[in-house]
């Protein structure tokens, strides 16, 4: 019997993670929920998955558009083993009751409070800590980032502390209500920034400081990492360490990839669905040592990276496969191949 799946918001995360789990073969997909009608419902239903109403006094509106539905996102609900809450931060909170009324799990997206659920989730990180959770979170875009760097370097070396600047695009490409334009914001300009502490959502013992800057850039995020090491190895042993990860991209020194719009079109020259780099992007040559201290920057594409996240998290809840089984067959099938 393949894993029921539905999810609920079908905008940046939802629609990439309604395709990967599309491509499961121990999954299947109920369907999806929007709230009204617009390019994305017809996106849905020229995908042929079923397409249910989130708000149920808004049905009209998909007939006045001409747009069937399956039916409404609580019988969704009750059709599914499992539900990826995609939709717009905060609004996940709110649905928890829905979920919680028809007992099913439910996955919800960095933009929720970690007070909301049982357990928050990185596959590197901590797979097994989502086994038979009801309420589970997949970190943020930059935590997912941070956790899947910060977990080998952990496992092989120790982290005594770890300091990042993240510099964070101001929006997602189709988010035109956002900033800055033409401007440079320390944000928050107070420390931390949320990513330290969201980060010891998965890691609680590892010392880390984060800071901020959002500019005006859409295309990834881009961190810059000091990580003050357990040992001293070689810059070349960081390197193979972390190319040896299955979500990570080594960039190549000679490739000519300077910043995101080439990774991007790198992604795109490659047949990537919507160019989505679901890997950490960490340039080699960025990767040196100072004594125990390791230097490097890394760019984190954030409308996809957490998708292979949440496939993981499916069955890391359900208990259907292993943390290595699990993150295999999900590279496999959505050909994670950089
Ligand atoms: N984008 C990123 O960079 C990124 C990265 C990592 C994590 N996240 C997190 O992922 C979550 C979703 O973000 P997103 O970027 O995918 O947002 P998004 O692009 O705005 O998509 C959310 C979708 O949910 C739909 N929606 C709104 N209210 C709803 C409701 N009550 N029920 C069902 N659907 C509803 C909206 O479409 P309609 O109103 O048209 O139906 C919208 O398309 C947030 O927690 C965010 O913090 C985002």
């Amino acid at each position: 019997m393949s894993i029921q799946v539905a999810v609920n918001g079908y905008g940046t995360i939802g629609k990439r993670v309604a395709d990967a789990v599309t491509l499961q073969p121990d999954m299947e997909l109920v369907g999806v929920a929007k709230t009204r009608p617009n390019h994305e419902a017809e996106l849905a239903v020229e995908n042929r998955y079923p397409l249910y109403a989130a708000i149920e006094d808004r049905v009209e509106l998909f007939a006045d558009a001409g747009i069937d539905l399956a039916g409404t996102a609580a019988e969704m609900v009750a059709a599914a083993d499992i539900v990826v809450d995609a939709t717009p931060s905060g609004i996940g909170a709110e649905n928890k009751s829905l979920y919680e009324s028809h007992d099913t799990p439910a996955l919800y997206q960095g933009g929720e409070d970690a007070d909301l659920v049982d357990v928050s989730f990185n596959a590197r990180g901590n797979f097994g800590a989502a086994a038979d959770a009801d309420h589970v979170r997949v970190v943020s875009c930059n935590t997912t980032g941070l956790s899947r760097l910060l977990a080998p370097l952990q496992e092989e070396y120790g982290v005594e502390k770890a300091r990042v600047t993240l510099v964070r695009r101001g929006g997602d490409p189709s988010q035109t209500d956002r900033g800055p334009i033409n401007d440079i914001l320390p944000n928050p300009v107070g420390l931390p920034s949320h990513h330290g502490p969201d980060v010891n959502t998965i890691f609680p013992e590892l010392s880390i400081d984060t800071l901020g800057l959002k500019v005006p850039a859409t295309l990834m995020h881009t961190h810059s990492v000091n990580v003050t090491l357990g040992s001293t190895p070689a810059a070349e042993e960081v390197r193979d360490l972390l190319g040896e990860q299955s979500r990570t991209f080594m960039i190549p020194a000679d490739s000519g990839i300077d910043g995101a719009g080439a990774l991007k079109e790198f992604a795109m020259d490659r047949g990537r669905p919507r160019g989505d780099i679901w890997e950490n992007c960490i340039w080699s040559k960025s990767v040196s040592m100072e004594g125990s201290d390791l230097y490097l920057f890394q760019a984190i594409h954030q409308e996809s990276d957490v998708v292979p996240e949440n496939v993981d998290a499916i069955r890391a809840t359900l208990g259907t496969a292993d943390a290595a089984e699990s993150i295999r067959r999900t590279n496999e099938t959505m050909g994670m191949d950089l």
